[in-house]
């Protein structure tokens, strides 16, 4: 048995250099020093030593040098519109196994508009929309007010208020257009969907035929799904919407929104949010972990919002971890799980890690010693 050297790849806030004409909110999707600490102390708990890497400009040599056997990723990326996805093609050009999805999956998941294409596509619940480039397109007639405006690909709530909710078309174009100017990327434009949010986590991969030696907490498909997370943004700061400012409080305190977890809602909408999810995480090739936002429409259906392939992982603050500790799954549990979904995948395809960390061994696929890069009959099975 041997101890596994993960490095950790995060984007630290402190670390983030944002122009002076960038949003208010330019910072908020990147990691506090605390989230990082706690992800160091879970990773190691698990039987890891871990080594820190900051995914800047430096973390081509720097992660080639170091030579992790695994890298657990949280690293939102610092520029451009497939910014998650850098630091997957980086590791994937050194051959350098990480956690969660690969390039495609971020870089669909941080374009809300390429996912709900794929949803639709799909045949999945998701409101119709459209796109604004420039501002002065035609309004597609099939939509109606009130429509909701935010920018194409940010997250954490980023360029979203109260104005966000338009009720006539002179309010949406200069919603449009102040999102174009000051997120510099295109608004998408879509139904606004008045009803309960909810918020479904989930840890997995689907089993392929053979892999059935994961632990017992994984359902026959080979997924791990949280209590349904539900979000009152009518209480707190949000005015209704769950945005950079409700996100910003900590739970409890005041003017945070209401977190419900387990959401008190009927068997059947538990079951439609959680199935949603898998088809919303398979339909995008999503990887390990993922939380997945709705929002009931008009109609009282549920309708997916988006998809958060690097979902916040703040032990305190972060919705999955709100889930995870609403279960009794201990956070250094949730992020070892994910760190062992990983491996497991890289085990199949006849990588080398196929030796568990000694202080937290959960069956993988193969715990046996496979020389570096071969697959073996026992690897894929
Ligand atoms: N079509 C909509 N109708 C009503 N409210 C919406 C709609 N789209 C987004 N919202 C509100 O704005 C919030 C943020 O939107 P969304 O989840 O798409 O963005 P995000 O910034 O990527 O979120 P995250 O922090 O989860 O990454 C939602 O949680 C919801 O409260
Ligand atoms: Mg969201």
């Amino acid at each position: 048995m041997k101890t596994w050297r993960v490095g950790l790849i995060y984007n630290m806030k402190k670390n983030v250099h944002v122009d002076p004409d960038a949003p208010p909110d330019a910072l908020a999707e990147y990691d506090s020093v605390e989230t990082v600490q706690a992800l160091h102390e879970a990773l190691e708990a698990g039987g890891n030593k871990v080594i820190r890497l900051e995914a800047d400009e430096t973390l081509l040599d720097s992660v080639r040098q170091v030579a992790p056997d695994i890298c657990f990723n949280i690293a939102e990326g610092l520029r451009g519109d497939a910014r998650e996805s850098h630091v997957p093609a980086i590791l994937e050009m050194l051959d350098i196994p990480y956690t969660a999805s690969k390039v495609l999956g971020h870089a669909i998941s941080l374009d809300k508009a390429a996912t709900k294409r794929v949803w639709r596509d799909s045949g999945l619940p998701t409101a119709p929309f459209q796109v604004f480039h420039y501002g002065d397109e035609a309004l597609d007639p099939s939509l109606s007010f009130p429509l909701f405006v935010k920018p194409v690909h940010e997250g954490t709530g980023m360029g979203i208020d109260g104005n966000s909710v338009t009720y006539d078309e002179a309010e949406l174009r200069q919603q449009v257009g102040w999102v174009l100017k000051t997120y510099r990327q295109p608004a998408l434009v879509e139904n606004y969907l008045p009803g309960r949010e909810f918020t479904v986590g989930l840890i997995g991969n689907r089993f392929l035929p053979g892999d059935r030696s994961r632990n017992g907490i994984y359902d026959e498909r080979g997924y791990h799904l949280f209590p349904v997370l539900e979000i009152d943004a009518n209480q707190g700061v949000g005015e209704g919407l769950y945005n950079v400012d409700a996100k910003s409080y900590v739970p409890g305190e005041q003017g945070a929104p209401l977190y419900l977890c387990p959401a008190d809602i009927p068997v059947s909408l538990e079951a439609e949010l959680k199935e949603l999810s898998v088809a919303a995480f398979e339909a995008i090739g999503a990887l390990d972990v993922s939380r997945i936002d709705f929002r009931l429409g008009q109609d009282g259906r549920p309708y997916l919002m988006e998809i958060n392939t690097l979902p916040g992982l703040n032990p305190v603050v972060s919705d999955i971890c709100i889930m995870a500790h609403s279960e009794g799954m201990e956070y250094s549990r949730l992020i070892n799980e994910i760190l062992l979904l990983a491996a497991e995948r890289y085990t199949r395809e006849g990588k080398a890690l196929l030796v568990a960390p000694i202080s937290y061994q959960i069956p993988l696929l193969a715990e046996v010693s496979v020389p570096r890069g071969k697959a073996t009959k026992r690897g894929r099975a």
